[in-house]
């Protein structure tokens, strides 16, 4: 995410106010070796596009706060890259702790993962297995190569919700990396909480377990500037899509959410005091069966020619 904005935005060829780059993902490499840098002067990139929707919404605070965590210089891209400190919860002490269970289920390959894929729009009000939460949780909460997470840091806590888990008790936990554990904040049943932080949207009543992605934003600004914001949303999101993709490889389903900002910190408050929601994930049984989706023709050609996503 250390990048000239307006430079990368150029040399993409990006339409202003419309278009903006997010994020630089290098790929097909592991090497060590650093690549030797040049200056060398790269041509505007004339790419060929679709038009990404038939119908535009007018956002501008988007573009304000785009603006506002932009970085203009090289200068200002070494600044960034070298105040990049973790944020390190407050250490808190729970009553009852209940380690992850170990969980050796085969899954399916990203590629049909990625097909079955699709959010839930309506959830039985049945159980998952806590071994399920567990991979879940394992998957999501990995390490993500990203240059604003230095050694297996993170940005972002997991508060959740469980409704409905089996070899859990419904409650509401934080999970502690550093013991592998969901640590207890609260029990009960909680159906109409989750979804009451949900917008009061019934779709949340009814999931098995309401994810909250939260980080302390004050910290996050006060070390990382503006553009601290953008890698806390963005980790948010990857962190959810992982969510998402290993509830789907269980035959679990998901649907993401908006949220009463302040009534979530409140809930999982005095742990959570100061900590903001990013993103919320509702994860659950389905209660229809979906039709998984397919490779578009123009796309499967290429596909056979590239490597095969396992
Ligand atoms: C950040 C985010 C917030 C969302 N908020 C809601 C929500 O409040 N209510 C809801 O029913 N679905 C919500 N969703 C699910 C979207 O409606 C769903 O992802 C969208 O329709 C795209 O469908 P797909 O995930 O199947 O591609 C949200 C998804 C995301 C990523």
């Amino acid at each position: 995410m250390s990048f000239v904005d307006r430079e990368a935005d150029k040399l993409l060829g990006l339409i202003q106010e419309k278009e903006a780059t997010i994020v630089l993902a290098a790929i097909g490499s592991d090497s060590k070796e650093r690549a030797v840098l040049t200056q060398r002067k790269i041509p505007e990139l004339d790419l060929q596009t679709e038009e990404p929707s038939r119908e535009v919404a007018e956002y501008p605070i988007i573009w304000e706060t785009n603006r506002a965590s932009d970085l203009q210089s090289q200068t200002e891209v070494e600044r960034w890259r070298d105040s990049l400190t973790p944020v390190r919860p407050k250490a808190h002490h729970s009553e009852k702790y209940f380690p992850l269970p170990y969980s050796t289920e085969n899954s399916p390959s990203l590629k049909d993962v990625i097909l079955l894929r699709g959010s839930t729009r309506r959830f039985a009000q049945k159980p998952v297995s806590f071994e399920a939460l567990s991979t879940i949780i394992d998957c999501s909460t990995s390490h993500i190569p990203m240059d604003f997470l230095p050694d297996e840091q993170t940005l972002i806590e997991f508060y959740l919700i469980a409704n409905d888990v089996t070899g859990l008790p419904a409650g509401s936990y934080h999970y502690d990396k550093s013991r592998n554990s969901l640590e207890q904040l609260n029990k009960g049943k909680s159906r109409h909480v989750s979804g009451y932080l949900c917008l009061e949207q019934l779709l949340f009543s009814d999931v098995s377990v309401v994810f909250f992605l939260m980080t302390n934003l004050s910290t996050v600004l006060r070390n990382m500037g503006n553009r601290g914001y953008r890698a806390a949303q963005f980790e948010a999101g990857v962190r959810a899509g992982k969510i998402y993709l290993s509830a789907y490889s269980l035959g679990v389903g998901a649907s993401g959410s908006t949220f009463y900002d302040d009534a979530v910190t409140e809930f999982f408050s005095p742990h959570a005091e100061g900590m903001s929601t990013m993103i919320a994930v509702g994860v659950g049984v389905p209660a229809y069966r979906s039709r998984p989706g397919r490779i578009l023709p123009q796309f499967q050609k290429r596909l056979k020619h590239a490597s095969p996503i396992e």
